[in-house]
């Protein structure tokens, strides 16, 4: 049985490490936050500085909360210093190369009896799992983004995945006030199987002169009650993401239903991968977001 968790370790400082370590400081936990440079971190606590301001603007949090929440949250410089966390959330780049260097890296310096889980929105757990020193305390916690505002977490148990690391996941995940749902380990899980085809569908709509951005993304905020357009939504999640959840899909269950969008693949070798980079569907770099066809 794993010890009581009160020391988050948190790997990369984008949009969904950040909003980890976020919710989390703003639970309790303390918050040890690792990137490749000290600038990433750097950006990523102001980001989240900046997510918490929204929320007290807002009404939904109070200024001293935040302050209190903001000095949980400390700058992990080396993968050594997370030697002190009790659980390791990893959030790098979905490319299970990247992930694999950090798990050899992170296992010897890691506590024996700390958990490690990754925030992949797609690849394996058992296998990923496999790939480090303890499978039985290894699960897929995989949050939604804005973590801040999306309610669910999926968990997701690999093979050897213990009893009692699922549970303390669970508890992890309940005591930041979200909710959990529990998934199998198949290609994208719940969520991203159901969603990313949904989106990869719109992205063809397009390509095949359907419609335009603007009438897609209309069509299915206004036909369907989505709150953001699909090639919207794409943009926000990373078009580099999208594609390569859509890869592990075809790849994981060879079926031609989830060929990537050849439009898809343009605009991810062009370097337009959506909001991060100022450019996917529609253009960020001016006051409005204009869309590029
Ligand atoms: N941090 C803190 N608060 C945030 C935030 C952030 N990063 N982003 C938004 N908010 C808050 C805003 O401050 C605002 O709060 P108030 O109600 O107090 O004003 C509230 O959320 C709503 O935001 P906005 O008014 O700016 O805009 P909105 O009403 O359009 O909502 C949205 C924004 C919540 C993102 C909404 O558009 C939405 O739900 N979009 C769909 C998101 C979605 O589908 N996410 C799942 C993506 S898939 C995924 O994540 C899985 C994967 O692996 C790829």
């Amino acid at each position: 049985m794993s010890k009581t968790i009160e020391t988050i370790g948190i790997i990369g400082a984008g949009q969904m490490g950040g909003g980890i370590a976020h919710v989390s400081a703003l639970a309790g936990y303390k918050v040890l936050m690792y990137d490749i440079s000290s600038d990433r971190i750097e950006k990523g606590i102001a980001t989240i500085s900046g997510n918490m301001a929204r929320q007290v603007s807002g009404g939904k949090l109070a200024e001293d909360e935040r302050q209190k929440a903001l000095s949980r949250i400390q700058p992990a410089h080396q993968i050594a210093d997370l030697a002190a966390a009790d659980l390791v959330i990893e959030a790098a780049t979905e490319d299970e190369t990247v992930k694999r260097k950090i798990y050899a890296q992170l296992c010897p310096v890691l506590n024996p009896t700390a958990i490690l889980a990754t925030n992949t929105s797609s690849i394996s757990i058992t296998r990923l799992a496999a790939q480090t020193d303890r499978p039985e305390r290894f699960i897929g916690i995989h949050f939604m983004n804005p973590v801040p505002v999306m309610k669910l977490v999926e968990l997701v148990r690999g093979i050897a995945t213990e009893d009692g690391t699922f549970e303390a996941a669970k508890e992890f995940v309940h005591r930041l006030d979200k909710t959990t749902t529990v998934s199998e380990d198949f290609p994208a899980f719940i969520v991203n199987r159901i969603l990313l085809p949904m989106i990869n569908e719109a992205i063809y709509t397009l390509y095949e002169g359907v419609g335009s951005v603007e009438a897609i993304d209309t069509a299915m905020r206004l036909g369907a009650n989505h709150p953001m357009g699909p090639l919207q939504l794409a943009d926000f999640i990373g078009l580099d993401t999208c594609l390569s959840i859509m890869q592990v899909l075809h790849d994981g269950l060879s079926d031609s239903k989830y060929r990537p969008c050849p439009l898809l693949v343009k605009y991810v070798e062009a370097g337009w991968l959506g909001r991060k980079t100022g450019r996917g569907f529609y253009d960020y770099r001016g006051e409005h977001p204009v869309p590029t066809r």
